[in-house]
């Protein structure tokens, strides 16, 4: 392994190349072996050990480990189960550096199994009576929706939805204004919506909502590992996201961000062991003054220093970069696709509208065997959009992904319609 002498020089030298300087404390780099500071995506590609003889295309659905966070995953695993321990000292030292990777304090984070565990504890948690509003986006996952129903169902919290698809974020802030009364408690949006990628103008959302005096929950399932995120700079209240998609965490990972300041505004439903900051029975407890709080018992210390390569990672390739590789990606696929009338994409076009999806239709084909005409002869992992009556197909285009895969899809497009 090169020693901290070598990664220093290495370092300073692809600094003076391009420029660029990590974000985070990237003394874990040498270990990735990873390219950093360069353009070479075949050696990003290198890292992943997914079957060459499928073309992965569900990075939404999924996002596949890269080598690094399943070693780190397996060592820790093994180092832990040998000495019989915990390793909650682990989950600590991840803190700060997912925190950081995602411009939030280290106090403002807690690690969940997903951002369905996230979203529930914000929807769960909010003090809201019956007759009061949530807005969210018609195009809202399960995991982001059903918390809500759940409260409607529970409490009688009114949901309003609004529709997220459009070609212009004026036309979505005014659609969500238009749900909003004075009842409204809360606005949630999809930050990058799961059906057709459509990325929300969430910086613009929150000042609309603080103006309104209402809570902003995001959902980030899809943003994580997608786009640059800086949650203090967007200004939203809370965030939630996965870290098996985009991110390539090991399955079962999560963080959910609660604004320092509004942290006594969630109320606990689920506490115990480490969520206190001093207790005694029968009549002292008090929460410790973190989003922690939410996090209790034993957890699983080897998933979390796995979510904890896995920024390091992606904080080695850049996240500039890997956004721009997704508007690379997705522009080379979608002016391959708009060569075909017979197919329309449904994703936003505009750079800042979108991110690493494109979804897309045929007019006049049975959208099922459209699917499987794609999916089986040409062996691509896709997913099938039904959600809001789309009828449509979705590719994921991530960092492992490359022009060729992007090619392919579009030839079995042009095979499909024949
Ligand atoms: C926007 C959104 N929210 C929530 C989820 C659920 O994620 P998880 O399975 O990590 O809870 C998904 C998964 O696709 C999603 O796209």
């Amino acid at each position: 392994m090169p020693d901290r002498r070598h990664f220093l020089r290495t370092a300073a030298l692809s600094v003076a190349a391009t420029g660029w300087t990590p974000h985070l404390d990237v003394l874990a780099a040498p270990t990735l072996g990873l390219p950093t500071g360069s353009d070479d995506w075949a050696q990003v590609r290198a890292r992943y050990d997914l079957w060459a003889e499928r073309t992965y295309l569900n990075t939404g659905g999924l996002g596949p480990a890269p080598r690094p966070v399943l070693d780190r995953f397996r060592a820790v695993t093994d180092d832990l189960q040998l000495r019989s321990e915990t390793g909650h000292r682990l989950i600590e030292e991840a803190r700060p550096v997912v925190a950081r990777f995602f411009g939030a304090a280290e106090r403002e984070i807690m690690f969940t199994r997903n951002a369905t565990e996230g979203n529930a504890i914000v929807a769960s948690g909010m003090h809201l009576e019956a007759g009061d509003e949530v807005v969210i986006d018609s195009h809202a996952h399960p995991g982001g929706a059903i918390p809500w129903l759940n409260r409607w169902k529970q409490d009688g919290v009114v949901v309003r939805v609004f529709d997220p698809s459009g070609t212009d974020a004026d036309g979505i802030l005014e659609r969500i204004a238009r749900q909003m009364t004075p009842r409204t408690r809360i606005i949630q949006v999809s930050h990058v919506t799961a059906p057709t990628g459509i990325l929300m103008p969430v910086d613009r959302i929150a000042g609309l909502t603080r103006e309104a005096g209402c809570w902003f929950h995001i959902d980030g399932a899809q943003s994580a590992g997608m786009l640059p995120i800086d949650l203090r700079a967007i200004g939203c209240d809370s965030w939630a996201t996965s870290g098996h998609k985009w991110l390539g965490a090991p399955h079962g990972t999560g963080v959910l961000f609660l604004r320092a300041n509004r942290l006594d505004d969630i109320r606990p439903t689920e506490v115990g062991a480490y969520s206190d900051a001093g207790y005694a029975l029968p009549d002292r407890f008090d929460y410790i003054d973190s989003a922690r709080r939410h996090e209790s018992g034993t957890r699983n210390a080897p998933l979390v220093a796995g979510l904890e390569m896995a920024c390091r990672f992606m904080d080695g390739i850049g996240m500039d970069r890997v956004r721009e590789r997704g508007l690379e990606l997705t522009s080379r696929l979608r002016t391959g696709l708009q060569a075909f009338d017979r197919i329309e994409i449904l994703t936003p076009e505009e750079d800042d509208l979108h991110g690493s999806i494109l979804t897309f239709r045929p007019r006049d084909m049975d959208f099922r065997a459209f699917h499987e005409a794609l999916s089986t002869p040409f062996k691509l992992r896709i997913r099938i959009v039904t959600e809001a009556d789309l009828n449509a197909v979705r590719i994921s285009l991530h960092v492992f992904n490359s022009e060729t895969d992007a090619d392919r899809v579009i030839e079995a497009v042009r095979t499909a319609l024949i």
